[in-house]
């Protein structure tokens, strides 16, 4: 087992590519709703590997699913079929009440496939239409693709050319969708909750009115369940929570429960990719897809997702006590994806106080800044009702601190 006192500055980070900001901490370990980094110090983690972790770290049903599948079959290749990817793929055809599924290594590589397959639909039945309608701040993913359909600030900017094909319109603006609505247009995709973008949520009437005039104009409906999906929000897909019938939806996150796996699905109408037209070596891995499988067997149950919908109701209830004690802002979201607005772009000072918190007595609280005015929330979804209670009195110790040293 790795060394429990090193300290941060013993582990050569220079040999990695520096592409985000990490804090000073080197975690080694997790249990359920915990982490432990390389000193010993421990941390409640209301961020589980960014929306992914559904049963939290290290857990045994996964363990078990790893260990069994991994002595029996790893991996195929994509030119031959493996029980696990045919046991996953009715599985969740059934419960996402979709007909076909295309697995992926990642939430982008699913969008990706949702834009090839979306483009393809569009030769074959809209006269070559190809253009994507897409929301503003909205985030699909970091491949060339599906950072061109995402409206997050800054993306276009990073990598030109942008790729063709994509129209942002105002999110919940069915208006604008409706005008921009033209003989090239095949598609409109949306994340039902912007999480990325701060957990922003779609109107269930924009939502309805979208459906509506996908039906009129012969267009399709993509929704990027990534991190909504696989309970995160209480419904098993938020789509079915919302009465949404959509022709596309992807998946990732939560459906490996910390194993990397996407799934791009779609209705019969739709599947018209030919041989040769997709694929990827790992695509239907059979040691990712037996653990998708344990992951669903667990997360499908109703009254697991029952006490995913309460516990969220206990974390958004104590926010907006938290909210009104020290004078904060709105709390939003669904489920186990939520939200808190704080003033003067504090958010990232407090993560930094939460996670500093940690020392050899006191645990320490790992959240998410979505945005610089925008603390994220997304514990496991078997998160204990005592590990909400200590999240929120950690955030309540830490916000009166932070308020009395500015005073
Ligand atoms: C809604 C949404 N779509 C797609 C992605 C990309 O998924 P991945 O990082 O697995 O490629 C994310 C990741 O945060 C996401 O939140």
């Amino acid at each position: 087992m790795t060394p429990t006192t090193l300290a941060f500055e013993q582990f050569p980070t220079d040999a990695l590519m520096h592409v985000t900001q990490r804090p000073p901490a080197v975690f080694v370990r997790g249990l359920g709703s915990w982490l432990w980094d390389s000193t010993g110090h421990r941390y409640l983690d209301f961020v589980q590997g960014w929306a992914v972790n559904a049963l939290g770290h290290a857990p045994a049903v996964i363990t078990d699913a790893l260990v069994q599948q991994s002595g029996r079959l790893l991996h195929t290749g994509p030119g031959f079929h493996n029980d696990q990817a045919i046991g996953l793929a009715a599985e969740l055809t059934r419960l996402a009440s979709l007909d076909r599924v295309f697995f992926t290594n990642s939430g982008a590589e699913a969008n990706e496939g949702a834009i090839k397959l979306a483009r393809k639909w569009g030769q074959l039945h809209r006269r070559g239409a190809s253009t994507i309608l897409s929301f503003g701040n909205s985030f699909h993913g970091r491949t060339l693709a599906t950072m061109a359909a995402s409206g997050k600030p800054g993306f276009d900017r990073l990598f030109p050319p942008v790729l063709p094909g994509f129209v942002k319109l105002p999110y919940n603006d069915l208006d604008a969708v409706e005008a921009a609505i033209d003989g090239h247009t095949v598609a409109v995709m949306l994340e039902l909750v912007q999480g990325e973008a701060g957990v922003i949520e779609a109107d269930a009437g924009f939502v309805a009115g979208l459906r509506r005039l996908c039906d009129r104009h012969g267009l399709l409906l993509i929704v990027d369940e990534v991190q909504t999906g696989v309970g995160r929000c209480g419904p098993l897909f938020l789509h079915q929570g919302l009465g949404l019938r959509p022709d596309i939806v992807t998946l990732g996150k939560g459906l490996g429960g910390g194993v990397p796996i996407g799934a791009l699905l779609a209705s019969e109408a739709v599947c018209c990719f030919a041989p040769g037209d997709q694929g990827g070596t790992y695509n239907g891995n059979s040691l990712v897809c037996a653990v998708a499988r344990a992951v669903l067997q667990q997360v499908a149950r109703p009254s697991f997702l029952a006490a995913v919908c309460a516990r969220g109701e206990q974390l958004a209830q104590g926010l907006a006590e938290l909210s009104k004690r020290h004078g904060l802002g709105a709390v939003r979201g669904q489920g186990l994806l939520r939200a808190l607005d704080v003033p003067d772009d504090g958010a990232a000072t407090i993560v930094d106080a939460l996670r500093r918190r940690a020392d050899d007595k006191r645990p320490g609280l790992l959240v998410n800044a979505a945005r610089p005015g925008t603390l994220r929330f997304m514990p496991a979804l078997n998160v204990g009702s005592g590990e909400v209670e200590l999240a929120l009195a950690m955030l309540d110790e830490v916000l009166a601190e932070l308020t009395l040293s500015v005073g």
